[in-house]
């Protein structure tokens, strides 16, 4: 069992927990994800690492309660417990394995919309971490939906913050920002990381191709068990398949058909859909996992 530590809830719908699960917190590295399950039947959620602490061996988690497992995740309190915590699982960021020197001379623009702060916070965390200053752009709905705005702010180089109402911040959406950085103040950036929704990752892929900047996504909303089995990550990069769980969760935007992956996430939640999508895949439960080619 896996005790969770601390429970809060950061804005409507938008919870946070802090999981003792020392061995994925001694292990897991920013882009990485955990699966986790409530108890023996319930369902499994892959979910993008927010923070960990090697030392208190905890892993931080962040979700939105949007369907039955989620809703009964968010009734869990301090003191209660998971049944199963697996990870850290999926490609950790490129750059961790880049030279930190060669990193220092590069300008990276962070972009987080909604709950993608949580996937980016421990992206950012880690450049601090490694004394690489970074924009970051955090766009919400509104000033109740921001979350982990203190702690993105002790993390940032410079931090811009947008709400699409104009609550707080720069009025309008993350793209905005994107366009006034870089086209009025003349900020130049040699790579952007955009993690949110589909609809936001497509749109700031679609501005940044434009601009020039070489974009990676994560495709965590797509993936439904996080284990290379069912076969819903499956998606085009380039003229490449692959599996969002297994060879990412993060990719070149830039050769990702977001249309397609969102038609396909829509269908992945219809029996009817599914059925279709496995009569023209062929049987994605064997070879899913893209390692053993039992899907060719
Ligand atoms: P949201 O709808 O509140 O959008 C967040 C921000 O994204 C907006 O404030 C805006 O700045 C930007 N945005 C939205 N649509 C845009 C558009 N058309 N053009 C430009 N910018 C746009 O976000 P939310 O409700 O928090 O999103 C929840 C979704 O995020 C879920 O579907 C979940 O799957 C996804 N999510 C993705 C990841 C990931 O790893 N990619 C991680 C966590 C959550
Ligand atoms: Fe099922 Fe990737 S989420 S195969």
């Amino acid at each position: 069992m896996y005790k969770i530590r601390r429970a809060e809830k950061l804005a409507d719908k938008i919870y946070l927990m802090d999981v003792e699960a020392p061995r994925v917190a001694r292990h897991c590295e920013p882009g990485q994800f955990v699966i986790v399950k409530i108890d023996e039947k319930g369902e499994r959620i892959p979910l993008t690492i927010c923070d960990y602490d090697r030392e208190a061996g905890t892993v931080t988690i962040v979700f939105q309660a949007i369907g039955v497992s989620t809703e009964k995740m968010a009734l869990l309190k301090e003191g209660d417990a998971f049944r199963d915590f697996v990870g850290p699982l999926g490609c950790a960021s490129e750059f961790i394995h880049e030279d930190v020197e060669e990193l220092k001379n590069k300008k990276y623009l962070f972009v987080a919309g909604g709950v993608g702060a949580a996937p980016v916070y421990p992206q950012v965390k880690w450049m601090h971490e490694h004394g690489i200053s970074v924009d970051v752009i955090v766009g919400a709905k509104t000033k109740d939906m921001l979350i982990l705005k203190d702690e993105m702010e002790k993390v940032s180089g410079n931090l811009y913050i947008a709400t699409d109402d104009g609550t707080y911040g720069q009025h309008g959406m993350v793209t905005d920002v994107i366009k006034k950085l870089v086209q009025e103040e003349g900020k130049k950036y040699d790579v952007c990381v955009a993690i949110g929704p589909m609809i936001m990752m497509k749109f700031v892929c679609l501005l940044t191709k434009e601009l020039n900047i070489p974009t990676i996504v994560s495709m965590n909303p797509i993936m439904v068990d996080g284990t290379g089995m069912c076969g819903a990550c499956r998606l085009h990069v380039g003229d490449e398949i692959k599996f969002a769980c297994v060879d990412g969760p993060e990719f070149d935007g830039h050769l990702i058909n977001f249309d397609e992956a969102m038609k396909r996430q829509q269908m992945y939640k219809t029996q009817e859909g599914r059925a279709l999508l496995k009569m023209q895949e062929g049987d994605t439960h064997h070879g899913g996992c893209g390692h053993c080619g039992g899907d060719e």
